[in-house]
């Protein structure tokens, strides 16, 4: 569907890119031909993602930071910059999520999902945002959030996430319409539960559940990766130009299954909807 040269000249910067969601959307925008410098806290999958890249013939360079501190980021923006020249797309990805009782979290877990989320995601906003306006160069962000924060449901049992992505939703409205007239252009997408090992491990409490959540999604199935980076690409692209503080919601109508007050009517087997039908048929 996509031009493999359409994202020739462009230089993204992607937090949380060597592993899960980041590392699929590293891959996907490097095979367009982007420059893709991606950062997170551990070295090792970032080097991964990058050799994969370069091995593939692509560009791609890392930078080890923890988006919770300013100073790092900015370090991190430094180097971007003098990597590639300058950077035009920033994506905020990287995340910190558990399931916990909420009576149970000590401030810290609570702060720490805060920290990774919103303040990571806005110390990435301001360290671009800053430069792009001084620039005069306009820019694009991509937020990645979640379907329970951009339907303002929340969910019970992930409360720090909930304030932190809704937080990253806040200011991505918030700024689509304060930057515009610097040609900054800020989205988001919602997914849906797309496999990783991350949130996996962290989030699915076990195989009962994973296949309760499988089987609750109107498409009986997770996203798959090339799902949501082909969206992200679109988004970040010359073809969304005019979409700017919109949010995405991509997971296979997962969040309406749960908000409609009779879609539990979907557990009723076709034979008792036929019974039914019949007894209405009669008495007409
Ligand atoms: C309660 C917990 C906890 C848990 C950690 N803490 N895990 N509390 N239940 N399961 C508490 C700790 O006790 C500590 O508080 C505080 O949180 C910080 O923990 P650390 O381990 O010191 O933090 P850190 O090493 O910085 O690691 C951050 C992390 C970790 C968020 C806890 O899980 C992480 O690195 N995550 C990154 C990747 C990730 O989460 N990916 C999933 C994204 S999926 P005290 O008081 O003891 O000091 C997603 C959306 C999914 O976001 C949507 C649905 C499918
Ligand atoms: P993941 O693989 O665990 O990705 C999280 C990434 O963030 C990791 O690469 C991690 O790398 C990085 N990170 C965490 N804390 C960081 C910090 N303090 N500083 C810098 N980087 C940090 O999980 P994922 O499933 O791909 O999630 C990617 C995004 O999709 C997240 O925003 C998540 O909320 C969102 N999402 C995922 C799902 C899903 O079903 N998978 C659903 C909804 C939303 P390090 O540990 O090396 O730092």
């Amino acid at each position: 569907m996509f031009d493999k040269n359409m994202f020739k000249g462009r230089a993204i910067f992607l937090t949380g890119g060597g592993t899960g969601l980041g590392r699929s959307m590293a891959l996907h925008f490097a095979s367009l031909g982007a420059r893709v410098f991606i950062a997170g806290r551990r070295e090792e999958p970032l080097k991964e993602v990058c050799a994969e890249i370069q091995g593939a013939g692509g560009e791609a360079a890392y930078f080890t930071c923890d988006v919770r501190d300013y100073a790092a980021v900015e370090a991190a923006a430094d180097k971007a910059y003098a990597q590639f020249g300058a950077i035009d797309t920033l994506v905020n990805n990287a995340a910190g999520n558990f399931i916990a009782r909420t009576e149970k979290l000590s401030a810290n877990a609570f702060n720490t999902v805060i920290g990774i989320v919103l303040n990571g995601s806005f110390h990435c906003t301001q360290a671009f945002g800053k430069r792009w306006i001084a620039e005069k160069s306009g820019g694009n962000i991509l937020n990645i959030v979640t379907t329970y924060a951009s339907t303002n449901a929340g969910s019970a049992f992930v409360v720090p996430s909930a304030c932190a992505k809704a937080g990253v939703l806040a200011m991505t409205t918030s700024l689509a319409v304060e930057w515009a007239k610097y040609r900054i252009r800020i989205n988001a997408i919602a997914p849906g539960p797309f496999p990783t090992e991350g949130a996996w491990s962290r989030l699915m409490a076990s195989k009962q559940f994973e296949e309760h959540a499988k089987e609750k999604n109107p498409m009986k199935r997770f996203g798959r990766h090339e799902e949501l980076t082909s969206l992200a690409v679109f988004l970040l692209s010359d073809m969304a130009e005019y979409i700017n503080g919109e949010c995405v919601v991509i997971d296979g109508a997962q969040w309406l299954r749960g908000a409609g007050e009779f879609n539990d009517l979907l557990m009723l087997p076709d034979s008792v909807w036929e019974q039914m039908e019949a007894a209405r048929a009669k008495k007409s």
